[in-house]
């Protein structure tokens, strides 16, 4: 088996994590191919729970390499608390990760300029997560971005020259556009601070996109894990209330330097409802209402990053749909069905209609419309009986099943896997996801 994606089909907080570790068991590598720390992968087995901001979440299956593509952006600092914090749980990190010596570099001004641009743009915020990802990826394509191999033993004076330029821009931009009174950005203490933990990270660094494909090559298994989700990609997503980086399925090939020939199969991840963290269109949107209030303290929706409390709404078969298209989705995996358990109705968005009651059956693509669409509902009746933890479909109370099938009808891909509960053992499996 080649290539496989995983892929979250709405704004992120899918329950990804759970099915990469899933599907860990039968792959040989777990490749991280966009994002940086802005995501949060929450894996539980057993008693114990993890959240992982950038190590894929194959780390926990003994054997395995997991991968970091040059498609991430890497804040070092937070990299290497990550991987302390694994070990001290007893999980073992070492020649098991590889990192791309491609990636490029979160750097200190990245993050300041992140919540600085957050706080100029007041009421028009993003909702980032502040960790710098957006002014990484800007560098980035702006040919400004310093990666792990620019830190070259015997290169010193060469990036320091290139860092002094960068910086200079830097420093304009935070007095006269930023109007901060921060201190300035020094190029010996950003240098010299940064080459350390560079020196710390140099174990894992290495030419990723030679191991991934020599892997393939190998006939091996490489679960390419997707981080935030369909609508956050910057081409594909509500813009610009998006992330700054190619979430989507072909994000997989760019952001791992393997060719689309490479993946055999896309697996989208969807939440039986669904759930947005920071600001942008959510027709489905429940607020200070019973549903919200079902859905936030049911799945416990807050964000694993940033702690945020997600905001939460009724399933939206058109965001789901357009994901299946965008990314050529074969198997769907939902999750969390659980959390609708005590609903009396449950609802499913089927089409959106503007205030001249034009109908519409995509995600409005301008800012414009995104404010002016309400969805339309199908409704249908609730279970209202405790179905977590269940593992065979047949035992799945009928109107439950009803409601996955409509759910299956409206996206547009075969439910392969439904979860029933945080746990691994949690889960129903349909059809085989590979
Ligand atoms: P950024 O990625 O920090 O620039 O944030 C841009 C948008 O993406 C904001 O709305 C964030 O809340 C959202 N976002 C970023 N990472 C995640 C994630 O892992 N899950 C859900 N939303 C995310």
């Amino acid at each position: 088996m080649p290539g496989i994606v995983i892929v979250g089909t709405q704004w992120g907080d899918e329950g990804k994590g759970k099915v990469v570790d899933l599907l860990s068991e039968r792959a040989d590598v777990i490749a991280r191919y966009q994002g940086g720390n802005n995501a949060g992968h929450t894996v539980k087995f057993g008693d114990r729970s993890f959240i992982l901001h950038l190590v894929p979440s194959g780390i926990f299956w003994p054997g395995k390499l997991s991968v970091l593509g040059s498609g991430v952006v890497v804040d070092p600092e937070a990299m290497l608390a990550e991987i302390e914090a694994l070990r001290g749980d007893g999980v073992e990190v070492g020649a098991n990760l590889k990192v791309s010596d491609q990636c490029h570099l979160v750097m200190p001004y990245h993050k300041a300029f992140d919540k600085l641009r957050e706080h100029l743009r007041g009421a028009g915020k993003i909702g980032t997560t502040g960790r710098g990802i957006g002014p990484a990826y800007e560098d980035k394509m702006a040919r400004r971005g310093v990666r792990f191999g620019d830190f070259q033993p015997g290169y010193e004076h060469e990036l320091k020259e290139r860092l002094r330029e960068i910086l200079e821009e830097k420093n304009v931009l935070l007095r006269s556009h930023f109007r901060s009174e921060d201190a300035l950005f020094d190029v010996n203490q950003i240098f010299d601070g940064l080459a350390a933990l560079v020196e710390r990270c140099r174990p894992f660094l290495c030419d990723t996109t030679r191991l991934v494909n020599e892997q393939l090559d190998l006939g091996k298994t490489v679960l390419f894990e997707g981080a935030q989700g369909t609508h956050l990609d910057v081409d594909h997503g509500t813009y610009p209330y998006v992330t700054s980086s190619s979430t989507t399925a072909g994000g997989a090939c760019t952001g791992c330097g393997v060719g689309p020939t490479r993946i055999a199969r896309v697996i989208g991840i969807v939440k039986a409802y669904t759930t947005r963290v920071g600001e942008g269109y959510f027709a489905t949107e429940q607020k200070d209402n019973e549903v919200y209030r079902t859905l936030q303290t049911r799945g416990q929706e807050v964000g694993a990053t940033t702690g945020r409390v997600r905001r939460c709404g009724w399933f939206d078969a058109m965001v789901v749909r357009e994901a299946v298209r965008v990314n050529g989705i074969a198997a769907l995996a939902v999750m969390k069905l659980d959390v609708l358990d005590t609903f009396p109705t449950v609802r499913l968005a089927v089409a959106y209609q503007d205030a001249q009651g034009t109908r519409f059956d995509h995600v409005p693509h301008w800012m414009g419309q995104y404010g002016a669409v309400e969805p339309i509902y199908e409704d249908l009746p609730g279970w209202q009986t405790p179905i977590v933890g269940i593992t065979e479909l047949s035992k799945l109370p009928q109107q439950a099943r009803a409601y996955l099938n409509r759910m299956e009808e409206l996206s547009g891909a075969p439910i392969s896997l439904i979860s029933t509960g945080p746990r691994r053992e949690e889960t129903i499996l349909r059809r085989p996801l590979v």
